[in-house]
């Protein structure tokens, strides 16, 4: 695993995607600051001094199958949550697809991108930095102060253990505890897919690791869309 570090970058998934075959399995790019961060459905991710902000690599074992790709965003979403616990305790939750929430607001977000056969995935954690006065109904930071390269190193060495569980075939125990911080469940929410959008209740992620969304007394499945709380907040 190699780490390298920026004072400034477009994107560190971008500059993970230039220069990939130079780059194996968990090899780390990060950043201080960027000037072009991008989110997920092509939002972008403002980016300010002390948050964690990196990307690393991750080639695809061999027993993995190309249905069990969308579980990837999954897995960095609770390896990541995981790691913070063990930074700094506090009621985390997982947001699906791959969000982390504290309080009801946002403390990271996670890109994941496949290029070629490998897996760009790209954190964002507001670890050091003060949330904007505009941002501070629906972000949030950790309490404490913390060594942003430990928070990095911590959260790759949790997803890589993760992913390894994964592969030997533990999902459902995976499964478990992401379902177990799921942040959804229960809450009257809004699912947006293109220009098609559905309200119901979320509940569980099922195993293939869709959203179960109850719609007029019926189970359906979602695999991708952008959500919004219906009830209790805005977000
Ligand atoms: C989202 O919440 O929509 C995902 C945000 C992902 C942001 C991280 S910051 C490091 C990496 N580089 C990027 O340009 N994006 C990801």
């Amino acid at each position: 695993m190699k780490i390298l570090k920026f004072d400034e970058l477009d994107s560190t998934n971008n500059y993970m995607k230039e220069y990939i075959s130079a780059f194996n399995n968990y090899d780390i790019i990060s950043a201080k600051n960027q000037t072009s961060g991008r989110g997920r459905r092509g939002n972008t991710w403002l980016s300010s001094e002390g948050m964690a902000l990196f990307s690393f690599l991750l080639k695809p074992n061999k027993k993995m199958n190309i249905k069990d790709y969308t579980k990837i965003p999954l897995i960095a979403g609770i390896a990541t949550l995981s790691a913070l616990k063990k930074i700094e305790k506090n009621d985390y939750k997982f947001k699906w697809t791959n969000d982390i929430y504290l309080n009801n607001k946002k403390l990271s977000g996670i890109l994941v991108e496949k290029v070629e056969n490998n897996f760009i995935v790209g954190i964002g954690i507001n670890v050091n930095n003060e949330i904007s006065k505009e941002l501070k109904e629906i972000a949030i930071s950790l309490n404490g102060k913390y060594d942003i390269d430990k928070v990095i190193l911590a959260v790759v060495e949790e997803f890589s253990k993760y992913y390894e569980k994964f592969i030997s075939g533990n999902w459902l125990e995976l499964l478990k505890e992401i379902n177990d911080h799921n942040f959804l469940k229960n809450k009257e929410i809004m699912i947006k897919i293109g220009e098609a959008s559905y309200s119901g209740k979320a509940l569980n992620i099922a195993e293939d690791g869709r959203l179960e969304i109850e719609i007029d007394n019926q189970i359906k499945y979602f695999s991708a869309g952008e959500i919004k709380i219906e009830k209790g907040f805005n977000r």
